[in-house]
Parts: structure tokens; sequence; C-alpha cells
């Protein structure tokens, strides 16, 4: 899309502009001169002071950003809102056919047929901004998709790695909030200690490259220095390395090809040891539910997406215990039908049913 008066520069409408994700890419915009933020949306956060210091001339705190974007004519978008909330403004990007530099990973496990089709039709650039994926996205270009064997994403293991299921039972939301290697909002925080964020991405890494989940391994690496990995056909895997800082995947989808520089620190290398270890799927179950919802299709995934949602959302009011996060999610995903959605409508209706059976499994019976 035309940038108006002056050619070069690209027009960035940021959804989930007070977020962690938002707040760092604001700081990207602002660093470079062919960026300019043309839209802002929150959810609930007044926008007033943000679009006066940027001289933003789009807003929307809420409602439909199908509106939004039509209105800013953005030439990216950056879907940064959290959740299930997300899934508008990723179809409307991907049909349109306008970037999307995409962190609401939400939004590709719930609608992932219906996204890859609008991709399909559109015909615009869709690029990671979840920093696995952004490292793969790398890693993989110009790739001849015959010679990958499969891919590896890594998770640190968050806050309770190395406990077992009984020693999770009472852990508090504080201690879980206190993510070792990423700051970031709660949603995530949480997801990243029950694993299921890693469960999100593995979908979100089957619809972005196109793998069939059985080439696509999860790995616990606790210092979140390898970001992922690539295993080519040869023997050779290729890792993606650097600091976790979230600024380099924002700035690569936001500047690509162009790779612009960023004010992050080189990685220093002397001193650094690496370590990988399996997941343990007993006391993180989370990780196989999400590989079984996305071998099954359908909108298993939206389920498994939706019910995480709620068991996370009551896990932070107190309402759920920590391990009961991963019961609300099996229960829900044994109950619903998963028929595939032929629209938006269906899979609205497919995510409010797996949030029904979710909430109704939280009541005390
Ligand atoms: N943070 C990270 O380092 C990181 C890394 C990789 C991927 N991601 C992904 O990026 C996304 C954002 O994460 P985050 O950590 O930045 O979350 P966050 O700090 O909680 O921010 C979420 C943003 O979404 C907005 N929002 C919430 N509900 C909305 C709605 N219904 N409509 C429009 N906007 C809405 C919030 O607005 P209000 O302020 O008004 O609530 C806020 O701006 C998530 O999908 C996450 O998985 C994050």
């Amino acid at each position: 899309m035309a940038s108006g008066i002056l050619p070069n520069v690209k027009r960035v409408a940021l959804l989930g502009a007070t977020g962690s994700i938002g707040r760092q890419a604001i700081e990207v915009v602002a660093a470079h001169p062919a960026l300019r933020l043309c839209a802002l949306q929150s959810g609930s956060t007044e926008l007033a002071a943000l679009t006066a210091a940027h001289g933003v001339e789009h807003a929307q705190v809420g409602g439909d950003p199908a509106e939004l974007l039509e209105r800013s004519r953005p030439d990216i978008v950056l879907n940064a809102v959290v959740g299930f909330a997300g899934v508008g403004a990723t179809l409307w990007a991907l049909e349109a056919g306008v970037t999307l530099a995409l962190a609401n990973k939400e939004s590709l496990v719930a609608a992932g047929e219906l996204a890859t089709a609008a991709h399909a039709r559109g015909g615009g650039l869709l690029l990671p901004v979840d920093s696995e994926h952004s490292a793969l996205h790398q890693c993989l270009e110009g790739r001849a998709p015959e010679t990958v064997s499969g891919v590896v994403l890594t998770a640190s293991g968050g806050p309770f790695r190395g406990r077992a299921r009984a020693e999770l039972a009472d852990v508090t939301v504080e201690e879980t909030l206190r993510h070792p290697t990423w700051s970031m909002g709660p949603k995530i925080t949480v997801d990243s200690a029950t694993l299921a964020n890693k469960g999100l991405e593995l979908i979100e890494a089957h619809w972005l490259f196109g793998l069939p989940y059985e080439r696509i391994e999860v790995v616990v690496h606790p210092t979140s220095v390898v970001h992922a990995l690539v295993r080519l056909r040869d023997g050779a895997l290729l890792a993606h390395v650097g600091l976790p800082d979230m600024r380099v995947p924002i700035s690569y989808a936001l500047t690509y090809p162009e790779r612009a520089a960023t004010p992050v620190e080189p990685l220093d290398l002397e001193g650094l040891t690496l370590s990988f270890e399996a997941v343990d799927d007993d006391a993180f179950p989370l990780v196989a539910l999400a590989r079984a919802a996305g071998e099954r299709g359908g909108t298993g995934p939206c389920a498994f997406n939706a019910a995480n949602e709620v068991a996370v959302g009551a896990f932070l009011e107190g309402r759920l215990r920590f391990d009961e996060i991963a019961e609300v999610v099996a229960e829900t995903l044994g109950a619903v039908d998963g028929a595939a959605a032929r629209d938006l409508e269906d899979l609205v209706d497919a995510d409010g049913e797996a949030r029904r059976l979710a909430t109704r499994r939280l009541q005390p019976a």
C-alpha cells in the first residue's frame, strides 16, 4: 500500500500498543527513520498520551480492529494483542495482503486453517515476531523444503523447571510471574511456566512453516540463548543464537529484509555453555496436549487455546491451582467436538463453546 507523502516510509499499525511487545515496538519504530506509527489499539487502556507523544493519527480502545485498519491504511500490521482477541487483525491483514508482523500466536493457533487460506488469497508477507519462529524464519529462508528434516523449538523451562508434578500444586501467582530469562506480559509468563506457551508455539510453527507435527521437536534449554534450530537432511543442525531480547525479532519483522541495527548488546561467547534437556511431560503436560490437539486438527487447537485462556485467567485471579490449568485444558479437549470451522463465525462459536466448558469445570461441583 502507498505511504502518501514520503514514499519510503512504512506506516505501522500497532495493535496491543500498551503491552510488553507494544512498548518495545514503539521503541523500535521511534529509532528507525523509515518507520512511522499510523494507528494504535489497546484493549481498555487510554491511548491519548501515546498518540500525542508519537503523532499518531488513528487510535482505538477495544472494538473491531478492521475498522481501524481500513481507516489507517498501514503497510505493516504488528499484532501484539494478547489472546483470541487478536484473531480479527490477523485475518484482516492476511486477507488484505498487508505485511503482518505476528506476535499474537493465539490467533494462528486458533485460526490456523482460515489464516492460511486468507494468506494464500492475500499474498502478503507473514513475519513471525515470536523469537523462536523469527529464528526459524531466518534459518529456513531460501532453503529448499526437501533439505529440511525438522525443526527444534527451545523452551526455557520457566521458573519451575526440575520440579515434579506434586511440587507444583502450591506454587503462587507471584512465583509464577518471576520468569528466569524473559520479561513479558502476565498471560504469556504463566504460559511459559506451564509450558502451554511451547504448545501454542508448536501449533504456530506447524502453520507458519507447513511442517507436520512429528517434524517439530521441543527441548528445554534453560538460558534461552539458542532460540531455535533447524535439522537438515545431511546431518547439519543450524542454531539461531542471541541474547533473549524481543527488540531483535520485532526489529527483524518491521525492517525485513533490511535487518536494521538495534541497541541490543552482542552476545559474549566466552564462558557460554549450552545445555538441553527433555520436557518432563508428567509435570508439564501442556506440550503433549497441544501436540495431540494439533494432530487432531479442526477446532481442536482453538479449544486448546480457549480453555488455556480461561484457566490462566482463573489462576491469575486465585480461583485455580497452577497444576489444575492443564486439567482444565485436558477436560475441555475431551468434551469438545472439534469439527473444522468453515468461517470466522464457526471459529468464534468453537472458541465460545470451549470457554463455556472450561468455565463450567472451574465451578465447584
Ligand atoms: N511479551 C513477550 O516478550 C512476547 C514474546 C513472544 C510473543 N508474545 C506474544 O505477543 C502477544 C502480546 O504479549 P504481551 O506480553 O505484550 O502481552 P501484554 O503485555 O499483556 O499486552 C497485551 C496487549 O493487548 C491489548 N489487548 C488486550 N485485549 C485486547 C482486545 N480485546 N483488543 C485489543 N487489544 C487488546 C492490551 O491492551 P490493554 O493494555 O488495554 O489491556 C495490551 O496492549 C501475546 O500473544 C504473546 O503470546 C509476547
